[in-house]
């Protein structure tokens, strides 16, 4: 079979830029649908971090010589591919970290000195831990108060209660995009919109919505929005925070080091301004130009095109899944998800099935995928994540349906 978007796409020419893609796994080509945890990497961008080792590698902003100036223009030509791709106003905006977990904590460590006791903080209940754990911290720090968005079996966020819950008090919300464990879309923009009225910021933590979904930070008028490259055809140890100018200048400094001040005396230091407030110390200059090159690829193959690809491969699965007697998936519809199926099957373990896949080529997350309130609302120790990717085909959810079944057959 073939889907109408892959004569868009040419998913055959796409899996050529991929090399990984052409391996085995213990003797059996490699099905690759762990896409949520890391995405592969294309030559282009693998070509881009030995380009910079081979020809410009040197510390950027330090030195006169016209090596460090290379990669100096490199990196901050990435961060404005950056600033471009998700439309935030101003360069200094973006703040290249290590990731999203990164990204969390800056905010979340410069929100302690912001916070008074009994200010609310919201999260909701389907956030990876790193939406979670940093703000539990801060309250432990600051005696404000977390409290949680409900969700429904379906997966989708109550925003009735949301409303409710909004008040004067509220000073923080924190809402993934995606969900990571159940691809759930979430309707950032009411929640931002309905957040604002009450005076209070919004995160969104997009790790998961960057690979399907171009975030226009403007528009959305978010506060803050994080991404890690590694989900985005990107290496792994990159991403970016994005945070409006004012915010970010209000914050404190997360780390204390080099290339973050203006000036240093033992009895004082004053702090550079954006973005190198937060980027003390030498950063990851390779990743950074790097994560630059994955957008540029991600943008050439195009995000609408890439959207309506993957939703078709998460329709068919969940069609042909669905076929399979005792299969229970989580989470709401295809359309209103990206492309993860997070399923069990009944009187088997996640771990069991994901072993077994992995012998017959086939890669997926098994698990409580770093959102143990998700498994504990629906009473399961985890579950088996298939996550699609635009360079993933129909012929590969066929063999992975096939060893689902098998599977099935060698463990009941
Ligand atoms: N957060 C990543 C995942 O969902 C690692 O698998």
């Amino acid at each position: 079979m073939t889907t109408t978007s892959e004569q868009l796409l040419d998913i055959k020419k796409i899996r050529e830029d991929f090399p990984i893609l052409h391996r085995e796994i213990n003797g059996k080509p490699l099905v690759y649908f762990d896409n949520a945890a890391t995405s592969q990497t294309p030559k282009h961008v693998i070509d881009c971090i030995v380009d910079y080792y081979e020809t410009k590698n040197a510390n950027i902003h330090r030195g006169v010589h016209t090596l460090s100036q290379m990669a100096t223009d490199a990196y901050e030509e990435a961060r404005e591919k950056v600033r471009a791709h998700f439309n935030a106003k101003k360069a200094h905006e973006i703040i290249f970290t290590s990731g999203t977990t990164h990204s969390i904590n800056l905010v979340a460590n410069g929100y302690a000195s912001v916070l008074q006791k009994g200010d609310e903080i919201l999260v909701s209940a389907m956030e990876h831990h790193s939406n979670i754990v940093p703000w539990q911290m801060l309250c432990e720090k600051t005696g404000a108060i977390l409290k949680v968005i409900p969700m429904s079996y379906h997966g989708e966020l109550e925003m009735d209660t949301y409303k409710q819950m909004l008040n004067d008090k509220t000073k923080l919300v924190f809402v993934n995009h995606v969900s990571n464990a159940l691809g759930t879309i979430n309707p950032i923009e009411d929640i931002i919109h309905l957040a604002h009225a009450v005076g209070a910021k919004v995160l969104i933590d997009g790790a998961q919505s960057a690979p399907h979904i171009k975030a226009d930070a403007q528009a959305l008028d978010v506060d803050f929005y994080t991404v890690s490259a590694h989900k985005i055809c990107g290496p792994t140890g990159v991403g970016m925070l994005y945070g409006k100018e004012d915010l970010l200048n209000m914050l404190p400094p997360y780390q204390g080091g080099g290339e973050m001040i203006s000036e240093v005396t033992f009895e004082k230091t004053t702090y550079a301004g954006l973005p190198h407030k937060f980027e003390a110390g030498t950063p990851n200059i390779s990743g950074g130009i790097a994560f630059g090159a994955a957008l540029d690829y991600m943008n050439d193959v195009g995000f609408e095109n890439i959207a309506s690809y993957e939703s078709e491969l998460l329709k068919y699965a969940t069609d042909e899944i669905s076929k399979i007697e005792g299969v229970e998936i989580y989470g709401t519809s295809p359309e209103k998800k990206t492309a993860v199926l997070s399923f069990n099957i009944k009187g088997l373990h996640p771990y069991d099935i994901g072993t077994l896949l992995d012998k017959m080529g086939v890669a997926v997350r098994t698990g409580h995928h770093c959102a143990q309130p998700i498994m504990e609302f629906y009473k399961i120790p985890g579950t088996v994540r298939a996550s699609f990717s635009f360079y993933n085909t129909i012929e590969e959810i066929d063999i992975f349906i096939s060893a689902l079944k098998k599977a099935k057959t060698m463990l009941l």
